[in-house]
């Protein structure tokens, strides 16, 4: 009985030899997709500047860590280099890393503040799509590229102005390079999760409300309350893996310039009117 349920799981990996690079791979949502595309037969660079839980992650997974600042166009080359010189080739390009940035009102928008959220949340994502595009095109592979994009690209009031107009920005990106890099057989996709209780999401949440010692369990709480359709359900970083893990696999083939929406329904519906139903 073991035996054929080991056999199951090794048919049923979707991503046999292929070579990833996750940029914010050390932990929350990249962390997880880094295990499950591991578990999944791909071998993985993560690439974050988070060294010593990226680098224990690596060793865990059977992958290479190396200090990535997405910021820095060299940074986000030297990674995609590295993937190819260790495996050869690079199939799967996760450009995930991102950071919450600062609230406040747009009356009082500190413009240093602005820059730099862009620098990591939209130039990190071109600089990976422009490097993983260089070397796809090179090694003729084809490839996935995914962009960490989110629900507050979609709907307004979710997150603070720059963060909103970053996000959103990414899936125009995402949507543009599509369509220059189908010809070469390379699919470029969005993912956007929603109230993930990561250690961005919850520090933002303590930053926001003042409250210091929040627990990612609240922030679970309010998701499963009020912040999905799916009542009694909340969202975890393995939602969001599994999402990215169908878009690098095959079952994704015809699947380019989408953005895959991970939220409940959030941004697309309300049950506050439910009563029509009755
Ligand atoms: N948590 C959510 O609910 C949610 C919702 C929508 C979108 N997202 C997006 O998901 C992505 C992952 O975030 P998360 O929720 O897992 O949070 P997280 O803070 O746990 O992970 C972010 C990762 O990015 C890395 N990173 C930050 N700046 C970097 C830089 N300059 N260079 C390289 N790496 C850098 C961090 O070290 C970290 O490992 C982000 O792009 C975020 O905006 C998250």
């Amino acid at each position: 009985m073991e035996a054929r349920d080991d056999t199951n799981k090794l048919s049923s990996k979707r991503l046999t030899g292929k070579v990833a690079v996750i940029t914010g791979g050390a932990r929350g949502i990249g962390a997880a997709t880094a295990k499950l595309f591991a578990e999944n037969g791909a071998h993985i660079v993560i690439a974050d500047i988070l060294d010593e839980l990226g680098a224990a992650l690596a060793s865990t997974i059977g992958g290479r860590y190396i200090h990535c600042d997405v910021t820095k166009e060299e940074d986000v080359e030297s990674a995609v280099r590295l993937a190819v010189s260790w495996k050869g080739q690079l199939d799967i390009m996760f450009n995930n890393a991102g950071i919450s940035g600062s609230g406040g009102s747009i009356t009082s928008l500190n413009m240093e503040d602005v820059k730099f959220l862009l620098s990591v949340n939209l130039n990190g994502i071109l600089h990976g799509i422009k490097h993983a595009a260089k070397a796809m095109i090179e090694g003729q592979r084809k490839g996935s590229i995914i962009c960490t994009s989110s629900s507050a690209a979609i709907m307004g009031g979710l997150a603070s102005h720059a963060y909103s107009l970053s996000k959103e920005a990414i899936i125009g990106l995402a949507r543009s390079t599509a369509c220059e890099l189908g010809k070469h057989g390379i699919r470029v996709n969005c993912i956007s999760p929603h109230g993930v209780p990561s250690e961005m999401l919850v520090n933002a949440y303590r930053k926001y409300l003042g409250k210091a010692d929040m627990k990612p369990e609240e922030v679970c709480k309010m998701v499963r309350d009020s912040g999905s359709l799916l009542r009694g359900r909340s969202a975890s970083i393995e939602d969001v893996a599994q999402a990215a893990l169908f878009l690098a696999s095959e079952e994704a083939g015809f699947i380019t310039a989408h953005n895959l929406v991970i939220d409940g329904g959030y941004t697309t519906g309300t049950s506050s009117m439910s009563f029509i139903y009755q």
